[in-house]
């Protein structure tokens, strides 16, 4: 039963030190579903120990999978892999469950995946998923709920996407390393995570062109191997870190595996806005706030483009800045629900269809909040340190989806975050 969290937080506090930019999970979930498609035991260093990537991991052990974590170091076994059936109170608990159906049709010629729902961003339908399964020769049908999916042999074939979808190009290109002949994905995302999981594809024996370009080519092999592989740095923690050390001007934080070369646009707005980055080495830097911030424009789009995982983010500040900011959300139909929270500490955000009007300088004051999804809730995080007084944030479990230990590693640069219970007051009579 996932226990109801709520994070107490004190505002105000200028934080100091030093915080090190954890493995990506949008890298970790692919990873895991691609440990399918070869029996046997895999290695990956650097991954955060995060709700949804032991959710992914509950999965492979239901299937027959087994795992275990010495630190940040995750071993995993497929060798006794033998059901293809993910269960339904696991896969409604993560949409990123659907990678299985890629990967299970192709090693073992069935998938039964519960159609994931949507969630409080959007519907996040999944008809690219299996419109491109389908053109590599799988039967897809809908039974109760559940998405079963029958190939004898995946066959290679060409797939154009509507959209460049992070997880269907993913699932798509898991399915056709295994596929007979050649498949050509057009109009493919072009995220670090998809570029990580084909160099983990290729690693295992896959041949694929391509990654990280509109089209990718893929010549499907009859055998993978399993493979050891160190997962990149997580682009959306270190914007999340990027604002936090831009919260207060006094504030002196040092971030450490800093993926620079994921974060060109984040950080061309960064600076518009009056932040200063300062390098040290490769991955080490320091941002600053200048004492003015300056408002923005800002548009989400598929890499390289901004990402709509930091929109959020990006808003706590913002209602800081000297002025009016828009922010226009293009890839999911609902993902301003923060900004109702942010307003119940004093931020004066107006959402008109896909546009969030946000005017500055609102100053913060604490107030229950509650966390609507992954990134509001970090959001949601950050505006508590701003804001001056005690902000409590209810459903708190949500950030844990994404960030290890976000408030310890806070704490450690001087912040005050209580982590407590959320007490389940309505119980049934
Ligand atoms: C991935 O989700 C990320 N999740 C999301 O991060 C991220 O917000 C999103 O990409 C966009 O960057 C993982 O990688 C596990 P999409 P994904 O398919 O793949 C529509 C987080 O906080 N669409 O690129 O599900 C969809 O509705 C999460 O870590 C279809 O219409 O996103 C959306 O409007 C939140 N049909 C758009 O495409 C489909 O079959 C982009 O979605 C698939 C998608």
């Amino acid at each position: 039963m996932e226990r109801g969290l709520k994070y107490v937080i004190k505002g105000m506090k200028p934080l100091k030190g030093e915080i090190e930019v954890k493995g990506a999970k949008n890298a970790v979930l692919p990873a895991l579903a691609c440990c399918l498609l070869a029996r046997g035991e895999y290695q990956f260093k650097n991954v955060p120990r995060v709700r949804d990537v032991f959710c992914m991991l509950r999965i492979l052990e239901h299937l027959g999978g087994k795992y275990f974590f010495k630190g940040s170091e995750l071993f995993v076994d497929t060798s006794h892999v033998s059901r293809v059936d993910i269960p339904y109170e696991l896969a409604s608990k993560i949409r990123a469950s659907i990678l299985f159906l890629g990967a299970l049709t192709a090693s073992t010629g069935e998938a039964i995946v519960p159609l994931p729902g949507g969630c409080a961003i959007g519907k996040r339908p999944v008809n690219f998923h299996e419109r491109g399964l389908k053109k590599l020769s799988a039967e897809i049908t809908l039974d109760h709920g559940n998405l079963i999916a029958k190939a004898s042999k995946l066959k290679g074939g060409e797939i154009i996407l509507d959209f460049p979808s992070v997880t269907a190009t993913e699932n798509l290109l898991m399915a056709a390393s295994l596929a007979e002949g050649e498949t050509k994905i057009k109009n493919a995302a072009k995220e670090p995570e998809v570029i990580f999981l084909a160099k983990m594809l290729k690693k295992m024996g896959a041949e694929i062109k391509g990654a990280g370009e509109d089209t990718i080519l893929i010549k499907g092999k009859k055998h993978l191997k399993p493979v050891k592989m160190e997962i990149i740095s997580d682009r959306i923690e270190a914007g999340t870190f990027l604002i936090l050390s831009a919260l207060f001007p006094e504030n002196e934080i040092i971030i450490r595996n800093f993926p620079w070369e994921f974060l060109e646009y984040p950080l061309l707005k960064f600076r518009e806005m009056g932040g200063t980055i300062e390098k040290f080495d490769k991955n080490t830097v320091k941002a600053k706030r200048s004492k003015n911030l300056y408002p923005l424009e800002i548009q989400t789009a598929p890499y390289p483009g901004f990402p709509t995982d930091l929109q959020p983010i990006f808003a706590v500040l913002l209602t800081q800045a000297q002025g009016l900011s828009t922010i226009r959300e293009n890839l999911f139909e609902n993902r301003f629900l923060y900004a109702m929270e942010l307003n119940r500490l004093g931020a004066d955000i107006l959402i008109e269809e896909k546009t969030a009007f946000i005017k500055g300088p609102t100053p913060l004051t604490g107030s229950p909040v509650r966390a609507t999804d992954l990134r509001a809730g970090a959001a949601l995080v950050l505006a508590g340190l701003l804001a001056e007084n005690t902000t409590v944030l209810y459903q708190a479990e949500l950030v844990e989806r994404g960030y290890e230990d976000l408030p310890g590693r806070i704490n450690a640069l001087g912040g005050e975050i209580k982590v407590e219970d959320e007490l389940q007051l309505i119980n049934r009579e």
